[in-house]
């Protein structure tokens, strides 16, 4: 386990550049953490990394975004989920094992569903509120 501290966004972007350069090409981000806690930054750091130029924003009411980048992307919310049996009707078991990296917000939400290899990072805004603690599981 590592646990990072970012001092802005542009320091959450450059943590999702350099963990996606250790990535498989088949790669599983679980991201977890209150709202307003980075995971969307962190995000929008893989995606500018894969040359994504579509800005990213949460799929709130989509719950699925897909990008095309150098890899796809795909971009998974899971907040408004209220049962797990709907992430099995969306298909997220295929999802998962879809070409490219995966990243899931709110991941508890189908925590049964992540497989294996899935890397798991957890964010949290200290009472300071300008920071981000992350720390990061599976790497
Ligand atoms: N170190 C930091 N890392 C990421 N976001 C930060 C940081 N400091 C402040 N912020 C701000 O916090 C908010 C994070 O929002 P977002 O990424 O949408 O969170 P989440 O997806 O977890 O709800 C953004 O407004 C961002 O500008
Ligand atoms: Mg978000």
């Amino acid at each position: 386990m590592r646990e990072v501290i970012s001092h802005s966004p542009s320091d959450t972007h450059g943590l999702a550049a350099e963990i996606l350069a250790t990535l498989p090409s088949n790669a599983v981000l679980a991201l977890y953490g209150d709202l307003g806690s980075g995971k969307t930054c962190f995000v929008q750091g893989l995606a500018e990394t894969m040359g994504i130029t579509e800005p990213v924003t949460s799929p709130t009411f989509t719950l699925v975004n897909e990008y095309r980048g150098r890899t796809p992307l795909t971009h998974v919310d899971l907040y408004r989920l209220s049962h797990p049996d709907e992430a099995l009707a969306m298909g997220f078991e295929e999802l998962v094992e879809s070409e490219g990296v995966t990243a899931i917000e709110w991941a508890e939400r189908a925590e049964g569903l992540l497989p294996a290899h899935t890397l798991r990072l957890r964010f949290r805004t200290p009472e300071d509120g300008r920071t981000r603690v992350i720390t990061i599981e599976g790497e």
